[in-house]
């Protein structure tokens, strides 16, 4: 029997998906945080659940080093929350994230499957183009920086390495303007300022206050000392009055917003704070290329981005020819796609939709079906997506005979797709029974779920892991299945 305090010399023989070294001692599974496979360690055990042969401890001292052990270049490392992997060799992660999306996938995708090489991401530090930093106080003082490993405590950081230089100088003046102006950071729902966001896209840079109230004081002061720094940053309001820690509301005010000038893969866009944009800028590159070699889109070509954001993989491909269905619930994100296809000349090619895939994507195929069979749509049974979305969703299902290649894009967030959307993709096939699907995943439980739901009617044809968030346990990972 293992006791809580008790100090164990173990082997460690495995990762678990937590980036924690996984060793044995008899019938117990000991989890070591930064004990690497391969490694002599002596580590204390700190907790042992009721429930499981399992015990949770804290590495002591590393007794027989990985010759892939390196030195952490970030002073905060062991106490910071946001990397897991510092410690070890960068060509080593990426083998150990390989193995980890295949273990996951393995326990519930009962189908033979690949798993590719990760794809790197070049660099692998200060690749990040966004920051969501929360406030906090520590030892009286207004500190930002993140929360430590499962807490909600902060541990406050001047820099980080996730990102570039950029970031130093927009946090010293935020905490400059805050300490100036005396504004209380929020706690237990008292105070105002929640978070600091950052987005850093080609040079663009727009800062996000995330707070409880749009008043706050001498704001544009705190502007000028932004744009003392940075040219042309845009600034914003977001409010989030709720108790929860979704970081953003709903609701936003622009302070100053700087027309931006990006551009990505000739397709001229800006973002509103609240649309989604992913954070590595060379692995967005690589993997919507993949994405885009994929589906291989013609003029008969129709591709049903069920989660699109701004819409930028479908613009790409409207330009080589395909009819684009975009489907996102922010109405941001849907705001902007608008103005991208229009800014682009591509409007006639795509059909935005705001709402919810798991609502929108039965309608949808529901609508395809009553127009092939020249039925009236029925709205007794299915739930409406929204007077809004219905209109949009009729027009959109009337254009589907003019096509005979149909690819349905999935790019969900970490809690994947719902049954109803599985559920209308499969309907969509017994329309279109070469239908193939595209599902790009950042959370392999969530994909390995929704794969072993999607292989009952359809086959995996291969699965590539982007290293999109390097230094880190998490991935994405880029999944083909057709007929
Ligand atoms: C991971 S992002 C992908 C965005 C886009 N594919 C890209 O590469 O920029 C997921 C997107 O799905 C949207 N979303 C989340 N849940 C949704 C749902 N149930 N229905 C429709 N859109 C949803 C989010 O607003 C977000 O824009």
């Amino acid at each position: 029997m293992l006791k809580k305090g008790q100090i164990v010399e173990v082997e460690i023989t495995d990762i678990g998906v937590n980036a924690e070294g996984i060793a044995h001692i008899s019938d117990y599974t000991v989890f070591v945080p930064f004990a690497l496979v391969g490694e002599k360690v002596r580590a204390e055990i700190v907790h042992i659940p009721s429930s499981k042969p399992i015990a949770f401890a804290k590495l002591v001292e590393v007794l027989m080093k990985s010759k892939h052990r390196i030195e952490p270049v970030c002073k905060y490392f062991l106490e910071c929350g946001g990397c897991d992997y510092l410690h070890l060799d960068y060509k080593e992660q990426l083998k150990y994230k390989r193995n980890s999306v295949i273990n996951t996938l393995s326990k519930m995708v009962k189908v033979p499957f690949q798993v590719e090489e990760v794809i790197p991401s070049i660099p692998n530090m200060g690749y990040r183009n966004k920051v969501q930093l929360p406030f906090g106080v520590v030892k009286g003082k207004v500190v930002l920086g993140f929360y430590k490993k499962g807490s909600n405590d902060i541990c406050p950081i001047d820099e980080c390495l996730l990102h570039g230089s950029w970031l130093t100088p927009i946090m010293k003046a935020t905490l400059d303007y805050v300490n100036d102006n005396k504004i209380r950071v929020y706690f237990k729902g008292k105070g105002l300022l929640r978070h600091l966001v950052i987005r850093n896209i080609d040079s663009n840079i727009c800062v996000t206050l995330v707070s409880t109230s749009k008043n706050l004081p001498n704001i544009n002061s705190f502007y000028d000392a932004l744009n003392a720094i940075y040219k042309n940053t845009s600034l914003y309001i977001n409010i989030n009055k709720e108790t929860t820690n979704v970081i953003m509301g709903n609701e936003t005010f622009e302070i100053k917003n700087i027309p931006q000038s990006l551009s990505v893969m000739g397709i001229k866009t800006s973002l509103n704070p609240l649309s989604f944009f992913q954070v590595n800028d060379n692995i967005r590159e690589k993997l919507y290329e993949d994405v885009i070699k994929i589906i291989n889109p013609s003029e008969q070509t129709i591709v049903i981005d069920a989660y699109s954001g701004v819409g930028i993989m479908g613009a790409i491909m409207a330009k080589s020819g395909a009819q684009i269905i975009n489907i996102d619930e922010i109405s941001e994100a849907i705001d902007d796609a608008n103005i991208l296809y229009k800014l682009n000349g591509i409007d006639h090619k795509a059909y935005n939709i705001c709402g919810d895939s798991t609502f929108v994507l039965p309608r949808l195929a529901e609508a395809i079906l009553v127009n092939q069979s020249h039925r009236a749509l029925d709205s007794s049974n299915d739930k409406l997506a929204s007077n809004d979305s219905e209109e949009s969703i009729k027009k959109a299902s009337s254009i589907f005979q003019s096509y005979n290649d149909v690819v349905v894009l999935l790019d969900p967030p970490r809690k994947g797709v719902s049954e109803e959307v599985i559920v209308a993709i499969e309907k969509l096939k017994t329309i279109y029974p070469s239908l193939r699907v595209v599902y790009i995943s950042c959370n392999p439980a969530t994909l390995a779920r929704d794969l072993a739901k999607l292989t009952s009617f359809l086959n995996i044809k291969s699965i590539v892991p982007y290293d999109m968030f390097a230094q880190t346990k998490h991935l994405e990972a880029l999944c083909y299945l057709a007929q």
